[in-house]
């Protein structure tokens, strides 16, 4: 659990990256993406528009009733009629902010999934080294919460500033046409609001971040303890982690009630201001109706649009904290996509195609030097060649390099010297799917997908039947075992295939390899989990598998090994010994010694 913390956290403290937030380049990134929806919103302006039109209109119905209808001492039809109207606008006012809304939300979420598929796409092309070093919980922060925030730009701080600030316009142009000296005395509260704004802005913004952090840090913490659960539990760590968990807990607490209460603070002086605008208006529009130069009806409207008018300031000033967070998301997500992969997939002209079905199978590491840090060399100047079908066994201390070369091989990682290459072309000039098509690797601990078995062995490749997926795994003697699970091959897996053994796990991705038939095989301590009787049946199968394909079969267990055509020996990121099971017993180094070994042991049944 501990190697986590080395990992960067694009989801942790958002201070760090706010030195290097630009307005103008979230913009850039949020309008690129917007651009297919431009007629969306187009449309969203217009009925914001009709909307906030026809709300703006009700105060002035108002205020004709009052002063031609009411003061005069006529009511009836006329009344109704205003009465009617008012409705009448009620109704289109809901209509059109219904329409707003439902255009803007399709919009906002067509955009953010169009960047959710994007991201996760960017993603799953990245070199193994990106997520050595990129804490998952992060990755997975960029895209949930960070979307979704970028959700919020769209509906919330784009329509605050459509809506409210067209409201705002026209609000003010309403109070000067009834009544400009008052609507210029109202106008003297801007700059209060102004510097309120102000001097709140950093605060909330501080605020907001702190919280978000802590959220992330806690959302790490959980996430850890989740996947090394029994570990804690074998280890009785649980009191010690809630205790840690709690802290993590209160700090996210704490911070939280921090936000709310300065965001109330917020609001509630704004409300205040209002008020006390609201109350320089009633005094002087009072005075102004005694005096008799004012209608009442031109009071009452311009009292509810002093109310109007402060929900818009409001609503755009707390939208300024969402963009913020938004230029927080956007710069987090822009990191991502713009991280290109170590390991660069060939361009055009100097990519080679690989045939699948005329290719031999033999491989090179040529002067192969690596390291997976700069300082640190795990593979130095190793030199191999493969023969077309040949089957190779390596054994060798831990921590030697073996899995290491087969990363290589795989192109997780590209080499720092040297090259690789398959018949005789650099596997830096062939395509990724086209090296993964003919390289195929079983690993220790083999990864499942939740989804049913058929689908985890045919990867959820439609092309791949039923009848075939049956067939490798008879093939293969996982039949039995599928047979056994409560709805045979349709029984859903849940996530890492948990509810299988590791050893009925190594089975499953055994059917994978008979299914897909790549023609160099890998197996990397792949039967490490089976019991003797069980491997011995696998390696019948591999056998059948493996004629014909140059296999790699890297094992501890010597076992499994030894008849392979050549066996290699590594120590320290070098090749020591090579050679067939009778020449490196003869030999007498290393291998010899392991064999000697494991008989005197009793580990393992070998021959003498
Ligand atoms: N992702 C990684 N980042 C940094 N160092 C790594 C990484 N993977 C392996 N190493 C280091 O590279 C060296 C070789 O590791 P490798 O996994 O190739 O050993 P191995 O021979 O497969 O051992 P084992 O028999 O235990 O599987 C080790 O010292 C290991 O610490
Ligand atoms: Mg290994």
């Amino acid at each position: 659990m501990t190697n986590l913390s080395k990992k960067t956290d694009h989801g942790g403290d958002a201070r760090s990256s706010e030195q290097k937030l630009s307005a103008s380049s979230t913009l850039k990134l949020l309008m690129n993406y917007a651009r297919p929806h431009r007629l969306a919103f187009v449309g969203v302006a217009f009925c914001a528009l009709l909307g906030i039109s026809a709300e703006l209109l009700q105060p002035l119905l108002v205020q004709i009733a009052i002063d031609n209808h009411i003061v005069k001492g006529e009511g009836g039809g006329a009344l109704v009629k205003l009465g009617l109207l008012y409705l009448g606008i009620a109704i289109v006012s809901f209509v059109f902010t219904y329409l707003q809304n439902n255009l803007l939300q399709y919009a906002g979420q067509s955009i953010v999934a169009r960047i959710r598929k994007d991201l996760f796409g960017h993603i799953s092309k990245m070199s193994m080294s990106f997520f050595d070093r990129t804490h998952s919980g992060s990755l997975v922060t960029n895209v949930s919460n960070d979307t979704e925030t970028i959700s919020q730009f769209f509906t919330q701080v784009l329509l605050s500033l459509v809506r409210d600030g067209m409201m705002l316009i026209l609000i003010i142009v309403l109070m000067f046409s009834l009544d400009a000296r008052l609507a210029a005395f109202s106008l003297l509260i801007l700059p209060v609001i102004f510097v309120v704004a102000a001097l709140f802005r950093s605060y909330l913004r501080s605020t907001y971040q702190q919280a978000r952090s802590k959220l992330s840090r806690l959302i790490a913490f959980t996430a850890e303890n989740l996947s090394g659960m029994g570990l804690i539990q074998s280890f009785r760590q649980e009191e010690e982690q809630l205790g840690r968990f709690t802290e993590q807990n209160r700090n996210y607490w704490n911070a939280n009630l921090r936000q709310i209460r300065s965001n109330v603070l917020f609001n509630r002086t704004f409300d205040i201001l209002g008020n006390a605008a609201l109350v320089l208006m009633v005094w002087l529009g009072g005075r102004a109706v005694l005096g008799e130069t004012m209608e009442v009806g031109v009071l009452y409207a311009f009292v509810s649009y002093i109310r109007q008018f402060f929900q818009p300031i409001n609503q755009i000033t707390m939208q300024w904290n969402t963009f913020q967070s938004t230029t927080v998301a956007v710069e987090r997500i822009q990191r991502v996509l713009e991280t290109k992969p170590d390991v660069r997939e060939p361009s055009e002209p100097e990519r080679l195609p690989l045939k699948l079905d005329s290719i031999r199978g033999e491989v090179d590491f040529r002067n192969v030097s690596f390291g997976y840090r700069a300082d640190r060399p795990v593979l130095k100047k190793l030199n191999l060649h493969l023969k077309a079908g040949e089957m190779i066994g390596v054994v060798g201390t831990t921590g030697a390099g073996k899995s290491t070369l087969i990363s290589l091989l795989n192109r997780f990682y590209d080499v720092n010297e040297g090259s690789i290459q398959i018949d005789g072309t650099d596997i830096r000039r062939i395509s990724g799917s086209d090296l993964h098509a003919a390289v195929g690797l079983i690993q220790q601990d083999p990864y499942l997908f939740s989804g049913s078995i058929v689908d985890n062995v045919r990867l959820f490749r439609e092309d791949i039947t039923r009848e075939q997926v049956m067939g490798a795994c008879r093939f293969v003697g996982a039949h039995p075992m599928i047979m056994r699970l409560q709805n045979g091959y349709d029984t859903h897996l849940s996530e890492r295939g948990s509810g299988l053994s590791a050893g009925e796990r190594q089975l499953i991705s055994f059917a994978r390899i008979v299914v897909f038939q790549p023609k160099i095989l890998i197996l990397d301590e792949a039967t490490a989990n089976l019991d003797s009787e069980t491997e011995k049946l696998v390696q019948e199968a591999l056998s059948s598998v493996s004629q014909g394909r140059t296999t790699i079969v890297i094992a501890h267990r010597l076992s499994t090994i030894m008849h392979a055509d050549r066996i290699l020996v590594m120590k320290d990121g070098q090749l020591t010994e090579q050679g067939t099971h009778a020449q490196l017993l003869t030999l007498g180094g290393h291998y010899a010694e392991l064999y000697r070994h494991a008989r005197q042991s009793g580990r393992e049944q070998l021959p003498g």
